[in-house]
């Protein structure tokens, strides 16, 4: 039942800005809620009101003991319209970072989270190639704005979640149901992925420093036949991770543009990642050409299978491709009464203690309860509740168990038995 973690292991925490922040920026998550579409009716200007209690949050956050944070920065705040800068909002962020390091915590930059100026939005965001300059100048910003004090990026957070929602699906901004646009945005995100890895190489270069280590946020998962004996499930399976993600994956991590992505003249063969950044939640099953999900198997709140051993499979693939230290920048689950989430992470972390691959850091999505795009507040993945009337944090049962992990290293027997062996899955 005990484990230790491996040496060079450690615990962080990852938050998104637009998750947690507040505020009314003109972006297309605000401008989704005043259309009406979050399905609870929340509003992202309230979230967390990070952007005014940081302190506070990265007090708490050090009071837990933990050692690395995963956070993001919000593109419209910085550039409200286009071509100007808000001197204040990188204050803001320069300070924060700064206070963050101060106690000890690391930080990992995610450049771009899901979350567009509309001001880009209306141009045709990721859809045009044109726009691509846009999204760089943005990035040659951030690295000349916080390059002398961070060192570690994530350019995209899942590019795959953002085409697949935004455009095939169509549930989150801007609403498109377009299999065509899913794929272009696929690959102009790979395309602004790989230019924004030589741009923050570059500018960190010519400022004198040397450990500079960008990635992408890849979100993958596991696709199984329902019924391994079945051709036509397996050729589904086949074809709907090629779509999902190994098509993208491959493209960002060394050049090979590959189908259904389209090939771009300007880009090169190379290794376009320094670490392979994973955020994996849970498997699909399948027997056509969509998701599905086991039956009789152990669900989260939002109907997500629990599939642990699912976590080391994607990183088994990833590293197959190129051999990097493996950090899994998001794991994490829906779990509105705290009831498994303990057991959850525990079983997570276990079969990364078990594996042989170079996974060296587990940042736990999410810190604190958050704006949980599309379905708003009523969603909860953090290891702190939030009261969003009072915007009171509390730490949560498995807040306390993330601390006491760090603290011991791993997770000893009486460890377990106190918050793990107390607690039960559902279907
Ligand atoms: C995203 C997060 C999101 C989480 C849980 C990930 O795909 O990066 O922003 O909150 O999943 O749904």
């Amino acid at each position: 039942m005990d484990f230790d973690f491996k040496e060079q292991f450690s615990l962080g925490v990852a938050s998104a800005a637009t998750q947690i922040e507040g505020g009314e920026c003109g972006h297309n998550w605000n401008d989704w809620y005043h259309k009406g579409m979050i399905k609870d009716g929340s509003n992202p200007a309230r979230a967390n009101d990070h952007y005014n209690l940081w302190r506070q949050d990265a007090d708490l956050m050090a009071d837990m003991k933990i050692e690395h944070y995963r956070l993001g920065i919000e593109w419209a705040r910085i550039c409200p319209e286009e071509g100007k800068v808000n001197e204040d909002a990188i204050t803001h962020y320069r300070d924060e970072i700064l206070y963050l390091m101060d106690k000890g915590i690391s930080v990992l930059l995610t450049i771009h989270h899901f979350t567009n100026p509309m001001w880009f939005e209306s141009k045709g965001g990721f859809t045009k190639k044109e726009n691509i300059k846009y999204f760089l100048d943005f990035v040659d910003l951030v690295a000349n704005s916080f390059g002398d004090i961070v060192a570690e990026y994530i350019t995209i957070n899942e590019p795959n979640v953002y085409a697949t929602n935004s455009f095939y699906f169509g549930e989150w901004p801007p609403g498109e149901k377009s299999l065509t646009k899913a794929i272009i945005v696929m690959t102009n995100m790979a395309i602004c992925h790989i230019k924004a890895y030589q741009i923050i190489h570059n500018t960190r270069q010519s400022m004198g420093f040397y450990d500079t280590k960008v990635s992408f946020a890849n979100h993958v998962r596991v696709f199984d036949p329902k019924n391994p004996k079945n051709l036509y499930h397996r050729i589904c399976a086949k074809l709907l991770d090629r779509f999902f993600q190994s098509a993208a994956t491959e493209t960002m991590t060394t050049g090979n543009f590959k189908w259904p992505l389209k090939r771009d003249k300007d880009i090169g063969l190379g290794e376009y990642l320094d670490f392979i950044a994973i955020n994996y939640y849970t498997r699909s099953t399948v027997s056509g050409f969509g998701d599905g999900t086991k039956q009789d198997a152990y669900k989260n709140d939002l109907g997500w299978e629990i599939y642990p051993e699912g976590l080391v499979r994607c990183a088994e693939e990833l590293y197959k491709l190129l051999e990097r230290p493996i950090y899994i920048t998001e794991n994490g689950t829906c779990d509105n009464e705290d009831k498994f989430r303990s057991r959850y992470i525990y079983e997570h972390l276990k079969v990364i203690a078990e594996s042989n691959l170079p996974i060296t850091r587990y940042y736990h999505w999410c810190f604190c309860d958050n704006f949980e795009w599309i379905e708003g507040e009523s969603s909860r993945f953090g290891l702190v509740h939030i009261d969003y009337e009072t915007q009171k944090r509390t730490v949560k049962r498995s807040g306390e168990f993330y601390t006491r992990m760090i603290e011991e290293n791993g997770v000893t027997e009486e460890l377990y038995d106190e918050y793990v062996k107390v607690q039960d899955y559902h279907y």
